[in-house]
Order: structure tokens, then sequence, then C-alpha cells
């Protein structure tokens, strides 16, 4: 029987970098679609060309894509990160979890306050240059992520399966809090 666990919460949280912590340690899959398509977007493929303006803009990909990379990349032991974020991603991942007997050990979502967001991604973009991390972008990601992705927290509250997680400190503070928050 398979296990997943799910990281929610919005653009500059420590998702992936949390993400990232935990599937190491418990030799899960990282499973990153804006990972994923930025890996497509460098490599010039149809799905990179076609995602990139959408990326830049700060807005989702179309769920149909999402959801046709994901039944690819799915595996057996599986973090995600960044998905789902709308719910018919939500409700597509129930049913795959259900077809595939995995079960959902949490869902782990990252809060943090909006200034501290937008000052991690403005600071990222001086570092690393990530094309959605500039002021207009980011502030489009936020809305998005309240109109499309906020829904969730909602939805997985009612099944009983909502971790809140506090994300600000260091990430090592924020990792212990997420270990506790889902017993393991
Ligand atoms: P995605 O790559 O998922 O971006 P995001 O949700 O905007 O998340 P970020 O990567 O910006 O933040 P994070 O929460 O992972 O934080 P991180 O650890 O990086 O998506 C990008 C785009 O792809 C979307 O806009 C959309 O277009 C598309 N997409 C992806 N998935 C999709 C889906 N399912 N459906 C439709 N479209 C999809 O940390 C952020 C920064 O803060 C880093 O610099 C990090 O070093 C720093 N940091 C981390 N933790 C701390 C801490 N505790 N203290 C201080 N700094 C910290």
């Amino acid at each position: 029987m398979g296990e997943a666990v799910i990281f929610l919460g919005p653009p500059g949280a420590g998702k992936g970098t949390q993400a990232a912590r935990l599937a190491e340690e418990l030799s899960f899959k990282k499973l990153s679609t804006g990972d994923i398509l930025r890996d497509h977007v460098a490599r010039g493929t149809p799905l990179g060309q076609q995602v990139k303006p959408i990326m830049d803009r700060g807005d989702l990909v179309p769920d149909e894509l999402i959801l046709a990379l994901i039944r690819e990349e799915l595996a057996d032991r599986v973090i995600l990160d960044g998905f789902p974020r709308t719910l018919p991603q939500a409700e597509a991942l129930d049913r795959l979890l259900a077809e595939t007997g995995t079960r959902l050990l949490g869902v782990v979502l990252v809060e943090v306050p909006e200034e501290e967001l937008v000052r991690r991604l403005l600071r990222r973009a001086e570092l690393e240059g990530r094309s959605d991390d500039n002021e207009e972008t980011i502030r489009r990601r936020l809305e998005v992520y309240r109109e499309k992705t906020e829904p969730l927290v909602h939805y997985y509250e009612k099944k009983g399966v909502l971790r809140r997680v506090d994300g600000l400190g260091t990430p090592e503070e924020v990792y212990a809090r997420i270990r506790a928050a889902l017993g393991i």
C-alpha cells in the first residue's frame, strides 16, 4: 500500500524546501509540479513553450495538463509539492489515490504572513532570478492562491487530514513542527 503527503500553502511559504527534506529523510519521491514545469521550460519542450507565458504571468496551468503529468509521475511513496492547487485537481487526486490504494498521511498547510512571503520571493529573485519572482507576478500568484487554492484548506479540513504548521522561523524549526504535526 502506498503513502502520500501533500504540501499546501501560498507561494514562498517554504513548501519546496520542506518537502525536499522530508522526502529525503523518509525516502519518498518528491513530486513538484512547479519543478517539472520549469524543467520543460528550460528544455524548450512543446509543453514548456505552452506553459511559459502562463507561469510568467503567475496564472495556473490548465488542470488537464497537470493531471497528465501527475498520472505519469505518481509513485508509491510520494510527497506532493504544489499539487493539488484547484478543487478539480484535488478531486482527481482523491480518485487516483483510491485507485492505487495510496493512504494520505496528511496535508501540511504551511502558514506564513503575506509580507514575509513577498520578502522571501523578492530575495530569491535577486539570488536565483526565477522569472516569476518579480513584484507584479508575485502579487498575481498570491491572488490566484487565494482564489483557486485556498478553498482546498476547507476541503481537507472537512476530511480531517489538514495539519496547520507555522512557517515562520528557521527551516529547521519549521521542519520539526512538520514532523510533529504529521506524527512521523
Ligand atoms: P511552484 O513552483 O509550485 O511555485 P509556488 O507555489 O509559487 O511556490 P514557490 O516555489 O515560490 O514557494 P514554496 O512554498 O515552494 O517555497 P520555497 O521552499 O521555494 O509553481 C510555479 C508555477 O507553476 C505556478 O505559478 C503555476 O503557473 C505552475 N504550477 C505549478 N503547479 C501547478 C498546479 N498544480 N496547477 C497549475 N499550475 C501549476 O521557499 C521560497 C523561498 O524562501 C526560497 O528562497 C527559500 O530558500 C526561502 N525559505 C524557505 N523557508 C524559509 C524560512 N523558514 N525562512 C526564510 N526563508 C525561507
